[in-house]
């Protein structure tokens, strides 16, 4: 066992996306690749010699490949001591959970979200930095700027270790535990939400639920915590053994790809709850008999509900939500008088709002919803959320959203992606929209009087730094919106997201399909954005 040099060269392309360094698993597998970058990671943050780091991830193809690797570069990087989801496996959450709980240095998390895995699939890594939360801007700048101009990296040279035996080894100095990958986060959940009670809605005989882990990570989560902890019935959890590539599916919970899960919630056995979670747990999709609960809904109910849970009945400081995630939120925040943040997409956004107390609970339209418990969206935490307030206000699902439309107004949401269009198309469509910004306010469009149109920038209000071209937003009068942005986790081409939003304040026009509410927009926004003729589109790759 000895540690060596190694002499590299710099890859141009490490600079991380909205959600860390993702790439198909045979650029991680190139010569050095990932080798480079998680030394960038160590040459950069200094704590992390003589401390303690969290390793883990979603079990994805590669997984234990880049655990052993990284293990052995931290060894040689004078790393004291490595706790690492036994497996290999640590949901996103978890790390997150375990970073803060015991006072570690950071986190490196090995996941593609919700980006099929296998062979030819994809692959990610991210660092976490010691409030648990994905590292700032400044952070992964300067990781990037350091893998442009990495000469070598330092490796322990020794054979791989066991994974899957709780316990402590020595990989050098470095003091290696495998631990729990499931423990501590349970604990967690158990102080934030009242488990007795969601038991008893269980244990009542006419209350059924599905949880669909997609063949990820949060399959051992779900199982220990509904069906252990909780007391639901054996097979509540389907697709419940991770896979390193997800059955073959795609770990993405929504309507298209968890069908099904929906399955399950249609038809006379329907269940009357069901949620799934996505690769690496921190996404969420909630579900009633029937009926989808849109997330930036979910957001909103969560807030107008926050004292009905355990955890949260203190009373939550604020609520944040991205940019392109509905306004339902903002009009319970109004109503609550609290405050309520919009911020640039991705979580890395809020963990400034969490940390100096400004916010507890936040969302995203992607399937996302978090609080100030972890720094990370938290799929399984959501889900548990849902349970405790259907366990507390004994209404379904559909009621707890139909009466909250009723009172707050509902935000017809839809999303368009146009999924690996050509990357100058997507810029060259981005800047013609910018050019039209000005000339927009005022303007009638198909009967939308055009309130604002800019390119959203954003000021964080704890540090000060500036985020700017974070996506077009038109706002119309009356509440609805349009909003144009390019994702920054695609690793194909680009991929064009346009969020639809259209306000409805009046009963009974809240219950028609949101397909039928959207056509105006769906039409204002496509020529607009001169989507078909740009991009040779005639319709989105997918429809959320
Ligand atoms: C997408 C979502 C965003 C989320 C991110 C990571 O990013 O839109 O809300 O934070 O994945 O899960 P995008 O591809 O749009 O940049
Ligand atoms: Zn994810």
């Amino acid at each position: 066992m000895k540690n060596v040099t190694i002499k590299t060269q710099p890859y141009d392309d490490q600079r991380p996306g909205t959600s860390g360094l993702r790439k198909k698993v045979k650029v991680f597998q190139t010569p050095h690749y990932l080798e480079n970058f998680v030394q960038a990671i160590f040459d950069t943050q200094s704590d992390l010699k003589g401390g303690t780091l969290v390793l883990g991830g979603d079990g994805r193809y590669y997984n234990r490949d880049a655990i052993q690797i990284i293990l052995r570069i931290a060894a040689a990087n004078g790393v004291s001591r490595v706790l690492v989801g036994c497996g290999g496996l640590l949901s996103t959450p978890a790390a997150s959970c375990i970073i803060r709980k015991y006072k570690t240095d950071g986190g490196i998390i090995l996941s593609a979200s919700h980006n099929p895995g296998g062979p030819d699939e994809d692959f990610g890594i991210k660092f976490n930095t010691p409030n648990g939360g994905p590292a700032p801007e400044a952070v992964t700048e300067a990781i990037y700027r350091r893998t442009k101009e990495i000469a070598e990296y330092r490796i322990l040279e020794t054979p791989p270790i066991d994974l899957d035996t709780l316990g402590e080894t020595r990989l050098g100095e470095t003091r290696v535990e495998i631990i729990d990958s499931v423990k501590d986060y349970a604990d967690l959940m158990m102080e934030l939400f009242d488990f007795n009670r969601i038991r008893m809605l269980f244990e009542s005989g006419v209350f059924t639920m599905r949880f669909d882990a997609m063949h990820a990570v949060t399959g051992p989560y779900a199982t220990e915590i509904l069906e252990v902890r909780l007391g639901a019935a054996p097979g509540t959890v389907i697709n419940g053994t991770p896979s390193t590539d997800f059955g073959g599916g795609h770990p993405d919970p929504n309507l298209v790809h968890a069908h099904q899960l929906v399955e399950f919630t249609q038809g006379a056995n329907a269940v009357n709850f069901a949620a799934a979670s996505d690769g690496d747990g921190d996404r969420n999709m909630i579900l009633g008999r029937n009926f989808f609960v849109t997330p930036s809904d979910s957001l909103a109910v969560m807030v107008a509900n926050a004292h009905l849970i355990k955890g949260y009945s203190a009373g939550i400081n604020g609520v944040a939500r991205s940019m392109p995630t509905s306004q339902a939120a903002d009009r319970v925040a109004e109503k609550l008088g609290l405050p309520c943040f919009e911020t640039p997409t991705g979580w890395k956004f809020f963990g400034n709002l969490l940390d100096d107390r400004k916010i507890t609970l936040c969302g995203e339209e992607s399937f996302g919803t978090g609080s100030d418990h972890i720094r990370e969206k938290d799929g399984l935490w959501a889900v548990l959320f849902w349970l405790n307030m259907l366990a507390v206000k004994q209404q379904s699902v559909e009621k707890i959203v139909t009466d909250h439309w009723k009172a707050f107004g509902r935000n017809y949401y839809t999303r368009y992606d146009y999924e690996a269009i050509d990357k100058a198309d997507a810029e060259a469509l981005m800047d013609s929209l910018r050019e039209k910004l000005a000339q927009l306010p005022g303007q009638t469009l198909d009967g939308y009087s055009v309130e604002y149109a800019d390119d959203f920038a954003y000021t964080d209000p704890v540090d000060g730094s500036r985020s700017e071209r974070q996506g077009i937003r038109v706002g119309f009068a009356g509440g609805s919106r349009i909003v144009f942005r390019l994702s920054g986790t695609g690793t194909e081409g680009a991929t064009l997201r346009v969020y639809l939003e259209a306000y409805e304040s009046d009963p009974s026009k809240q219950m028609q399909a949101t397909e039928a509410a959207m056509t105006d927009l769906v039409d204002i926004a496509l020529k607009l954005a001169e989507i078909e003729q740009r991009t040779g589109r005639t319709k989105p790759s997918v429809i959320t």
